[in-house]
C-alpha cells in the first residue's frame, strides 16, 4: 500500500496529475528512512530534516510531525515491513506549467515502503570509487527531487567501471552521490563540515557520535582531492549503504585495498546501535 494524500491506497490508484510540479520542476522535497525490525530508524533526525527541506523550499507539509509519524507506522504495518526502507516526497502540487508558486498550493504527498536487506556483501568487501567535479547548487542541505547531477554522476561512475563518485567542489572533498563520505588519516576521522555544501546525513551523525565514543578524534574540517592519497581508510556513510568501506579511488587501492580496522570498529559499533 501507498501513503497518497490522506490515504492508504495500492500502487495502482496513486494518480498524480501530469501537470504536478514535482515532475515539471522537480519542484517537491524527499526523505528515505531506514527501517530495522519494523521500526523507524533515528526518525526524530528525518522529520527534523523534512522539516528543514520544507521549510527552506516554502512547502507547507499536509501533517504535523506527530500525525505524519502515525502515518508512517500505520504505512509500516500495513506493508508488514520488517527490514527496508520508507520513501516520503512532498511537491509543491500541481498547477498549469508557470514557475511561480501556484496562488494556492496544495502539496502532494506521497509514501511507500521497499523491502531491502542490509547491504551485507558490499559492507564486508567495500566499494571502489572515482573523483568528480561537484556541480551541484549551492543548497546541497536540503533534500530536494532535483537529482540529476546525483543521478548522472552514479551513472558516469558506473561507467567508468566504478561503484559511487567521490565529488570535490574546487579541490575540496565534498560527498558522495547518495551518501557522505569519511576518511581515517593518522587514525582521525575527516569529514566534510554540515554546511550548505553536503546533506546533513542522518547516518553521518550517528557515525560521527559512535566515533567520539570509541576515542576517535573526529575532524569535520573540509580537507582536498590530495588527501585522499593519504588516506588509511575510507567510507561512506548513508541510509541504505550504513558504513560501507572504499577500498579503492580512481583505481589507486586505499591501504591494501582491503577494508581498514577502524571502519571495522565503527562498523560493529553501528551494529550494536541499531540492535
Ligand atoms: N540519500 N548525501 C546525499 C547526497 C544523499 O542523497 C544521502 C542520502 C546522504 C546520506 O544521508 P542519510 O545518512 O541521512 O541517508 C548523503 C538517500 C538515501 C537517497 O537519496 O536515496
Amino acid at each position: 500500500m501507498y501513503l497518497y494524500q490522506h490515504q492508504f491506497v495500492p500502487k495502482e490508484e496513486v494518480a498524480i496529475s501530469p501537470d504536478d510540479r514535482g515532475y515539471y520542476f522537480g519542484d517537491g522535497i524527499y526523505e528515505v528512512f531506514r527501517v530495522y525490525n519494523g521500526e523507524l530508524f533515528e526518525a526524530e533526525g528525518h522529520y527534523r530534516r523534512l522539516e528543514k527541506s520544507a521549510a527552506d523550499v516554502r512547502i507547507c507539509l499536509p501533517y504535523s510531525i506527530k500525525e505524519l509519524h502515525e502515518k508512517l507506522i500505520e504505512l509500516i504495518q500495513l506493508n508488514h515491513l520488517q527490514e527496508g526502507t520508507v520513501y516520503i516526497q512532498v511537491t509543491r502540487g500541481s498547477a498549469l506549467r508557470s514557475h511561480p508558486f501556484p496562488s494556492q498550493p496544495e502539496p502532494v504527498l506521497m509514501a511507500f515502503t521497499t523491502e531491502m536487506q542490509r547491504p551485507i556483501h558490499k559492507m564486508d568487501q567495500g566499494i571502489t570509487a572515482v573523483t568528480a567535479d561537484d556541480i551541484r547548487w549551492l543548497r546541497c542541505d536540503l533534500k530536494t527531487l532535483n537529482l540529476l547531477p546525483n543521478v548522472m554522476a552514479k551513472q558516469d561512475a558506473l561507467d567508468r567501471g566504478a561503484d559511487d563518485v567521490i565529488w570535490h567542489r574546487n579541490g575540496t572533498i565534498t560527498e558522495c552521490s547518495a551518501s557522505n563520505f569519511m576518511l581515517i588519516k593518522n587514525g582521525e576521522l575527516w569529514t566534510h563540515p554540515a554546511n550548505n555544501l553536503i546533506l546533513h546525513g542522518i547516518t553521518r551523525d550517528v557515525v560521527l557520535k559512535l566515533a567520539r565514543q570509541l576515542q576517535l578524534e573526529v575532524h569535520e574540517t573540509p580537507f582536498l582531492l590530495d588527501e585522499l592519497k593519504l588516506a588509511e581508510e575510507a567510507f561512506i556513510t548513508g541510509t541504505t549503504v550504513e558504513i560501507t568501506p572504499v577500498i579503492s579511488i580512481d583505481n589507486v587501492p586505499i591501504a591494501q585495498g582491503l577494508p581498514g580496522p577502524i571502519t571495522r570498529q565503527l562498523q560493529q559499533a553501528f551494529r550494536k546501535h541499531i540492535g
